[in-house]
């Protein structure tokens, strides 16, 4: 399962990408907003080191201006997917884009006739959002089952990317369901490492090396 890492904090995916844990980034207006950086200079200086997907999104309604929006994104850097939200105009946006050779990922998915028709689209990524699921007391996991048996069902070839994950459980469900890409905040990353019993197991190591007396270095 590759990882994107949801955020346009560049120093966040630095250094995560140091460690190998980055197969592409996405963003999206809020982020772009919780940056405080322009939208254009900020995905720039992310695709300068992030060489796998880097979701940039339009902002326009109408699929005349989302495209001109799209192809305006896509010239920034080879690897960037175009994210559009998942209406009418968000397709039509899609079909344009995908048929120029653009990669293409349609957001704001919450049903899987919605996933359904934009693989038909010509969608590359499928963005279901789990948590916003959640929120509103439904299974956002349940989403992930759906879709995964659908494109299965019928080898539609876009890339289930799970997105709106808010926890280390998520990202092991979506894992198990087969999610091809999970796309989370650096802080959901970084606790797939943590464990309680790994910190106390870690405190016995380090009191009883203590009371041997020994140094390794
Ligand atoms: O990738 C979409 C994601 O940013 C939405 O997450 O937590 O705002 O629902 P959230």
């Amino acid at each position: 399962m590759k990882f994107f890492i949801d955020t346009a904090d560049v120093d966040a995916i630095r250094e995560l990408h140091d460690l190998g844990m980055v197969d592409g980034v996405t963003t999206n207006p809020s982020l772009i907003l919780k940056s405080g950086r322009n939208i254009l200079e900020v995905t720039k200086e992310i695709c300068s080191f992030v060489k796998g997907p880097v979701s940039a999104e339009v902002v326009a309604l109408k699929a005349e201006d989302m495209i001109a929006e799209g192809r305006k994104l896509a010239a920034i850097a080879p690897n960037i997917a175009v994210k559009v939200p998942l209406t009418w105009d968000g397709l039509k946006t899609c079909k344009v884009l995908s048929g120029e050779g653009f990669m293409v990922n349609v957001t704001l998915c919450f049903s899987a006739n919605q996933a359904l028709i934009a693989a038909k689209a010509g969608a590359t990524f499928i963005s279901p959002f789990i948590g916003r699921l959640d929120d509103i007391n439904l299974d956002g996991l349940d989403l992930i089952g759906d879709i995964r048996t659908i494109y299965d069902n019928y080898d539609f070839k876009t890339q289930i990317l799970a997105a709106s994950i808010r926890t280390a459980n998520h990202v092991k469900d979506c894992a198990l369901i087969g999610a091809d890409v999970v796309t989370a905040p650096p802080a959901v990353i970084k606790a797939l490492a943590s464990h309680v019993l790994t910190d106390k197991g870690l405190d016995q190591f380090t009191a009883d090396w203590a009371k041997t007396g020994q140094k390794i270095l």
